[in-house]
Parts: C-alpha cells; structure tokens; sequence
C-alpha cells in the first residue's frame, strides 16, 4: 500500500480519450462506445451480436446497473469510479479451442499494468485479478453464435480503479482494493481503459489452439495460491489440497492425498491459517 494515492477517477469517460491511450496499431481495430448507464457490458454486446457484427467493439459504461461475475454473481458497478469494459472478438475458433484464453486475459492485463503503472498484479485462478491479496478485478468471458454459425466472444472486464465514494462498496461480499491503493503514478480511467485494450488486442488476435503455453509463464510468477491448501468447489463436490499452478491448457493441479488432478473449472478458495 502507498500512502498517497494519485489515481484521478472521477473524470468522465470519454471514447476519443480512451483510443489516444491505445497504442497505434491496435486503435485502428477498435469501436470505442462509451455508455454512462447500462444493464451490463457484457450482455449488451451479446444482444447487439444478434443483429450486427460486434468483432472489435469495445463498449466500457460509467455504471452497470445489472453487473455480472462469475458464476451468476452481481458485480458491484458504482459510477465513474472504476472499468467495466466488453470487447467483442471474433477468433474463428470453436469454443472449445479457448482452453487457457480467460487465464491468458488475465496475464495480460497484470503485464500491461505493470509495465505501464508499476503495478504488481497478481492472478487467483481462473479469472480474478488480485493486488496486495486483495481482489482487485475480474475477468467473464462470454460467447455468442452469430446467425452464419461463427462464435464471437465477449471479453468482460470490470477493474476497480479509485472507489473512493463511501457506501460504494457496500454490497461486495469480501475483501476489495483498486488500483489508487497502489500506486503513487497520476492515471486516468481513459488511460486504463486504453492500456486495457493496447494489452487486450495483440491477445486475441494472435490467439491460436494452445496458446496459453505462451502465458504460463507469466501465470506462475503472479499466480496467487500457488503452494497454498486450497478447496476446489464444484457443485456438491469439493476437492482440497495443494494449489501447483496450472497445466499447458490453463486447468489448475492440485496435489491431494490421492495424488495430482487436474481442476477444469470450479471455485477455488484459499484456506485461511486457522482452518487449517
Ligand atoms: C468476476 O470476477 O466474477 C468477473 C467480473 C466481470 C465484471 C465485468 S464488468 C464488465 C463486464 N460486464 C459485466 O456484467 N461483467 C463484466
């Protein structure tokens, strides 16, 4: 934590502000919209894939009034404070040919945050975005089949940037914290939102079957349980054990008294000493 935070949060949004914050190449293939109020990015553009092509759509909105996160959660959407960014994509790969490709969104955004902010972002898996050991964002990635059959995906990301207003927080059920916490570096919510999307394009578009190898590298170094005793859930089941990292594919391996396995999907929460 530093002490004196310089994050300016409070600007307004502004599409022109954001595209000047992404790097050459990489503007020149994105819509940037911005909304002040919506139900949620992400099922925007699910909606607007129905009717018109939304490869290359960034749409980033003020405030969610019906945010979503993992697993049906409600993701807290207070105004002008934090990113809640969708970016359509189309790959040309199937569904499941995405194996790794939520986790590798994640390797990107810490990498570009902390190449750009000095920020050390570290990654609970599969798609939680974490500083100092507290979740900072998160990352939902959605799918849409347009009427020709090809799937496009919806790349969600919300980032809590400068939540300075009291009472914004009080509907997160754990631990928060937001970029401001953690740098002294003056940053806009454009120039995120453009760092964002600069660390988001060059992603995607190279994506190919397999290519999580690429990141797993960089998944090890901010990975948050690795070594820890955690607890899979997964429906009624439950799997506990010894976080080891992920496998090429992205799944997560852990070490129980029966041996190793390999986690697909799941929830995955670290156990705290006294559970212990
Ligand atoms: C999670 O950690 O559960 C994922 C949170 C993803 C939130 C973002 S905010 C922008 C986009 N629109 C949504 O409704 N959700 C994602």
């Amino acid at each position: 934590m530093v002490d004196t935070p310089q994050v300016l949060g409070n600007g307004w949004l502004s599409d022109v502000a954001i595209r000047a914050h992404v790097s050459g190449l990489e503007a020149s293939r994105l819509r940037i919209e911005v909304e002040e109020e919506i139900d949620s990015t992400n099922a925007a553009l699910k909606r607007r894939a129905l009717s018109e092509d939304i490869h290359g759509l960034a749409l980033f909105a003020e405030t969610q009034t019906a945010g979503r996160g993992r697993l049906g959660r409600v993701w807290v959407s207070p105004p002008r404070c934090n990113i809640y960014l969708s970016l359509g994509w189309r790959t040309g790969l199937d569904p499941l040919e995405l194996a790794g490709l939520s986790l590798a969104v994640g390797c990107a955004i810490g990498d570009g945050l902390e190449r750009n902010f000095g920020l050390k972002m570290q990654l609970k898996w599969p798609n939680d975005l974490y500083l100092g050991g507290q979740k900072c964002g998160g990352v939902l990635i959605d799918l849409v089949q347009s009427s020709n059959q090809d799937w496009t995906i919806v790349v969600g990301v919300g980032l809590n940037v400068a939540m300075a207003n009291p009472g914004d927080d009080n509907d997160i059920d754990q631990p928060w914290t937001d970029l401001g916490s953690h740098t002294t570096a003056t940053l806009t919510r454009n120039e995120v939102g453009g760092q964002l999307l600069g660390a988001l394009v060059p992603l995607l578009s190279s994506w190919q079957v397999g290519a999580f190898g690429q990141w797993r590298e960089s998944w090890s170094r901010r990975d948050l349980m690795a070594g820890h005793q955690i607890t899979v859930q997964q429906g009624n089941h439950s799997i506990s054990g010894r976080a080891e990292g992920v496998d090429p594919s992205g799944a997560l391996r852990v070490v129980t008294n029966e041996g190793l396995t390999v986690v697909q999907s799941g929830e995955a929460s670290m156990l705290r000493s006294k559970d212990l």
